[in-house]
């Protein structure tokens, strides 16, 4: 396999962009990325996409796209596991230039949410759920993840308070993020003064429906250096994927996160790390039980440890571990096929110290966690500057 570096990121503010249509969206930040790359083509557009056809009655994403970028003709493939579909979309990528097929990939994640209402969105993300065993029993996401909080709580006796911490925080590090979709500072008793979505979670425990894309372009880390001599290359040392089963009837625990934990496994294993070498990490909180799960799947926290670890600030910028500095999928929002390639761009501004306010001393190993529905897939990248 060749080694694979990111050599140009973009993105556009997350937020409600009614203004906008899916295709300029998208195309602000695949010129924002092939700008900070300094090319005009590549081999590959991969973009990653949960339903473009539910949210804005468009499908043919691949070649509706090429054609915006005046790039007809160059080969494009989207890719979908849901909520994951942007991580997915830098593992195709990062395969394609390891393996040798491409030498030159645009990576983008795109959603376009807020055109339907809230009765159609929710129907829209719930079909990344089992249809038959949950979907057409009128469960939802929070639904779904209400229950995951439940159990913790039980089993481990993470606190109502300890979920509410996580929104507080990454709606800290949100503050601090220009492109993030709420710019606003929140306490505990504000998350628990907020309205009841799914019991124990609230509106603050929730990530938001909102439009966005983001985008990175891969290439050989010999290029990356042709290209940037004056940067040290961001490397895609480890990539992992895993699945679980859809519906979470069937899992043998609903306090630990599998897929999660495979991912994470895959990608330590590619890398030759351990969860101690990892300085920072974007995670995938949907919701604020999410992002606690998470931390223990990826093994930075004992099973049940999340939630004091959020508690004794571990996980706050400054911490053992800073997690979600961009402000996370809680404050910088959610446009779901976005949300993976976006990770990746966080941990590369961090890798190469250009994330501001928000910069995390010394980041040299980061780590992006993105997960499809409630668990059912997931997708782990190592990154390192070398
Ligand atoms: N966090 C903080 N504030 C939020 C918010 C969130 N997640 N979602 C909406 N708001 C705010 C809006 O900005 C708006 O504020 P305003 O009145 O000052 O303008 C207000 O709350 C009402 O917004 P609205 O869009 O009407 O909310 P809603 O009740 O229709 O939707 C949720 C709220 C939580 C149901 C919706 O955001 C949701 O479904 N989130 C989960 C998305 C999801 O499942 N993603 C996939 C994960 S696997």
């Amino acid at each position: 396999m060749r080694d694979v570096a990111v050599v140009g990121i973009g993105m556009t503010s997350f937020g409600e962009l009614w203004r906008t249509p899916l295709r300029s969206l998208w195309a602000e930040a695949a010129l924002a990325a092939l700008d900070d790359a300094g090319l005009d083509s590549v081999d590959l557009i991969t973009i990653g996409c949960m339903s473009s056809g539910l949210f804005t009655g468009q499908e043919h994403l691949a070649s509706l796209l090429a054609d915006e970028l005046g790039m007809a003709g160059v080969p494009a493939a989207r890719v979908e596991s849901a909520c994951a579909s942007g991580g997915l979309a830098v593992r195709t990528g990062f395969a394609e230039v390891a393996s040798g097929l491409s030498d030159t990939v645009l990576v983008t994640g795109v959603e376009k949410m807020t055109d339907v209402d809230g009765a159609d969105s929710t129907y829209a993300l719930g079909t990344a759920a089992d249809a038959e065993w949950e979907g057409f029993h009128g469960i939802t996401f929070p639904g779904l993840y209400a229950m995951l909080a439940r159990v913790h709580m039980q089993q481990y006796g993470t606190t109502r308070e300890q979920l509410a911490m996580v929104a507080v925080k990454n709606h800290a590090n949100g503050l601090l993020n220009r492109h993030a979709q709420y710019h606003l500072k929140v306490d505990v008793e504000g998350v628990l003064g907020s309205t009841l979505v799914a019991d124990p979670l609230r509106l603050f425990d929730c990530s938001p429906v909102t439009d966005g894309a983001a985008a990175v372009v891969l290439t050989t880390v010999e290029r990356a250096r042709e290209l940037q001599p004056d940067r040290p290359p961001v490397v895609i040392t480890g990539s992992g994927l895993a699945t679980d089963t859809i519906t979470i009837a069937n899992r043998g625990s609903l306090a630990a996160l599998n897929a999660v934990k495979l991912a994470g496994e895959r990608a330590y294993a590619m890398a030759g790390r351990t969860p101690e070498d990892i300085h920072l990490a974007e995670v995938h909180d949907c919701f604020t039980i999410a992002e606690i799960m998470a931390t223990e799947a990826l093994g930075f926290f004992e099973p049940g440890q999340g939630g004091p670890a959020v508690e004794n600030g571990l996980t706050a910028l400054g911490g053992k571990i800073p997690v979600n500095t961009s402000g996370g999928l809680k404050s910088k929002g959610h446009p779901v096929g976005a949300t993976g390639v976006a990770q990746v761009f966080e941990i590369t501004n961090q890798l190469r110290g250009e994330a501001g306010q928000r910069q995390v001393e010394g980041a040299r190993i980061g780590m992006a966690q993105n997960m499809g529905g409630s668990g059912g897939s997931s997708v782990v990248h190592i990154l390192e500057v070398v």
